[in-house]
This record gives structure tokens, C-alpha cells and sequence, in this order.
């Protein structure tokens, strides 16, 4: 779909108060995404699954205002408690979406929030966040709207909106797995949005299980923001965007066959390319702690001596994701238990699994 089919024309006025609530969950990208361009648009296709548990709760009651003013009149809480500095990243969020919700401007919008997963986890609270809040806006949108509204285009129009408040957000629209990026095996997939591949996924990849290992607490060294522009000027950008390329086409493949030590091999590729990317950028970050790379030798051995399909990933930070298939939990656990859990922040870790997509609450 094209950027002018984003934009709403033809919308009627609602005079009282309506509002809208959903729940939307975190995802984790398996073929990651690192390096944007100015519109938001990914430099490389990404692929991640949805998760379950870790899910922001959002809602919105939009009333209308007397004066249309050019700027999205809001008010942001947490858990019912006013939150002004979660005001800079919405504001900007609601000046790049204007022009394709202009409506929005004839509302003040009362947006309450909150995550399930603690503030202080060190989890990226962005892709459900902005996800949850894209969902609101939509459901405001189809009430509203004139035109012809199919399912497919709310949820589609919704992971457009996501992606520019948080490029990974767009992943979180559908359940399971997902493609975010324009590549040649996918078909219809986009810069622009996030598409659910599910169709293709074998049952060896059904209910895949990611248990959250919490190393360190604290809020990112570098923001996301700031992370993607070191790929600007990276000496290995380039072979960055066609190895992920690349990898996107190989992870297609083992999805489909259900090949889940070629899964394990892959996604740990992924996770090392990224961190070393932060690490060979200009300036430098190594985000990995001790503990980190404890837990990642246990892993490996762990997989080596057992036989059993786990792997690890990480996203710009020290924690790190456990993937592995439902039917070996209970040996996983156990083993996250007596061998990793000492690496873990407090011992704190969390267990996840890829969930069916936001639910309209
Ligand atoms: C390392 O989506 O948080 O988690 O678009 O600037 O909001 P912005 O970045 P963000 O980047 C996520 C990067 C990653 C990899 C991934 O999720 O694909």
C-alpha cells in the first residue's frame, strides 16, 4: 500500500466523550533491526515473534474541543498518575502522524498507560508501548470514519502508526511471527508496516518459549535512537544490511522446515552481529556485562551436552532472551534455575512465550 492510502479524509464529528483501551504485548526480533532512515524506515527486514506476557495496557478517551489548535492536545499518566516526561516522545510521535489522522486535532486525547512488566526491568517498554497507543488511535479512527474500513487495513494502518513511534512497535500488531522490511521471499511485505507470516511457520516453532533473564536493571547506555544512527557513518553498515538480508531469506527457511538447531545457530549469529556492530561503532558501546557472556557459555554447553534446541538473543542491552520450544521447558527452567538464574539481577527473570498479538480490552 501506498502513503497517501495511510492518510483519513473523510471522518464525522463525535461529540461525546469515547474511549478505548487495549493491551498490546512486547516483541522479540530474531533477525534484527539496526540502522534507519529519516522517515523511520528500517535499513535492513526484520523478523521477530510476539510475546505473551510483557504487554503494555493503554487507553485513551478522546472529547472533543471547542478550537482545533495545531498541536495534539494530550495528557499522559501512568497508572493513573501524571507523567510529563513521557511527553516529548508522544508529542513527536503525534506531529509525524497529523497528516495521516488529522482528526486528531479536533480532541483532547486522556491517555492512561501502563506495563505489566516492571519499569525498572531493563525491557524495552517502546514496541508495546507505541503498539497499545497506535491500537487506541485506530479504534478512535474507525468509529469516526466515512469510508470503508476493513479489518485487515485497521490492523495494517495500526502497525504504520507504530512504526513511527517506534520502528520494532510495528512488529507488535499480530500474533506470532512477523516480517518488518521490503524482501523478495516475502511477499507484500513493507517498509512501511509489519506483516504476520504464520501461515509457513512448522509446529516445531508453535508456542515458542522466551524466558527474560534481568542482568542489569537500569536504563539503556544508549537509546534506541542514538543506537541507530551509529549505523550511519559504520564501517560495516553496508555488509550488515545484506548479511541481515540474507538472513532474513535463511530464517524463512528454517521456520518452515522446523529446523530448530539451525534456528539456535542463526539467532545467535544475529544477537553477536548486533552487539559487535555497537561495539566497532563510533563511539563504541559494549553493552554486554560479565554475567551476559556467563550466561551465554552456559547456554552453548548447556544445548552442546544436552541436545536440547535452546539459544540465546539480546537486544541493545545486557539482558538476555532464553528461546526454546514449549515441549522442553520443564528441562529448561530447571536448568535456568540451578545454572543461570545466580548471573541474574536479584535472581529476577521472566518467563514469556510468543502470545496471539494485542488484544482490544
Ligand atoms: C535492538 O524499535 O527501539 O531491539 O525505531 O528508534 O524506536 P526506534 O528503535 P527500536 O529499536 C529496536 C532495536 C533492537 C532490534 C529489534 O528489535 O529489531
Amino acid at each position: 500500500m501506498e502513503l497517501e492510502g495511510f492518510v483519513s479524509k473523510s471522518y464525522r464529528d463525535h461529540d461525546d466523550p469515547l474511549k478505548f483501551s487495549w493491551s498490546s504485548p512486547s516483541n522479540i526480533a530474531l533477525i534484527k533491526y539496526w540502522g534507519k532512515n529519516k522517515d523511520q524506515t528500517p535499513r535492513n527486514s526484520s523478523i521477530s515473534f510476539t510475546l505473551s506476557s510483557c504487554n503494555t495496557k493503554t487507553s485513551i478517551v478522546f472529547s472533543k474541543i471547542e478550537k482545533q489548535i495545531d498541536a495534539v492536545n494530550f495528557t499522559i499518566s501512568y497508572d493513573g498518575n501524571i507523567k510529563n516526561d513521557f511527553r516529548p516522545k508522544i508529542e513527536k510521535y503525534f506531529a509525524s502522524i497529523i497528516k495521516y489522522c488529522p482528526y486528531l486535532l479536533n480532541y483532547n486525547l486522556e491517555i492512561n498507560t501502563k506495563n505489566t512488566f516492571p519499569h525498572s526491568s531493563g525491557i524495552a517498554s517502546s514496541a508495546s508501548g507505541m503498539s497499545a497507543l497506535s491500537l487506541c488511535i485506530m479504534s478512535f479512527e474507525k468509529e469516526i470514519s466515512e469510508e470503508q474500513f476493513s479489518t485487515d487495513f485497521f490492523f495494517l494502518k495500526a502497525s504504520f502508526l507504530s512504526r513511527i513511534g517506534s520502528g520494532s512497535a510495528c512488529r507488535s500488531i499480530y500474533g506470532g511471527f512477523n516480517i518488518w522490511g521490503k524482501h523478495k521471499d516475502f511477499e507484500q511485505s513493507s517498509d512501511l508496516y509489519s506483516l504476520p507470516i504464520n501461515q509457513s511457520i512448522a509446529q516445531e516453532f508453535q508456542k515458542f518459549q522466551d524466558t527474560i533473564l534481568i542482568v542489569d536493571e537500569n536504563q539503556k547506555d544508549v537509546s534506541s535512537s542514538a543506537g541507530h544512527s551509529l549505523m550511519d557513518n559504520h564501517p560495516f553498515s553496508m555488509d550488515r544490511y545484506e548479511i541481515a538480508y540474507k538472513n532474513t531469506s535463511a530464517l524463512k527457511i528454517i521456520l518452515e522446515k522446523g529446523d530448530l538447531f539451525a534456528f539456535c545457530e542463526l539467532v545467535e549469529k544475529e544477537a553477536m552481529m548486533l552487539h559487535s556492530l555497537m561495539m566497532t561503532s563510533h563511539p563504541s558501546y559494549i553493552l554486554m556485562k560479565p554475567e551476559t557472556l556467563e550466561i551465554i557459555d552456559e547456554i552453548k554447553s548447556f544445548r552442546n551436552v544436552n541436545k536440547v534446541p535452546v539459544c540465546f538473543t539480546l537486544d541493545a542491552g545486557a539482558n538476555v532472551h532464553v528461546l526454546y520450544p514449549e515441549k522442553y521447558s520443564k528441562s529448561v527452567l530447571e536448568f535456568i534455575i540451578s545454572k543461570l538464574s545466580k548471573y541474574c539481577f536479584q535472581g529476577k527473570f521472566i518467563t514469556d512465550h510468543a502470545g496471539k498479538g494485542p488484544k482490544k480490552i
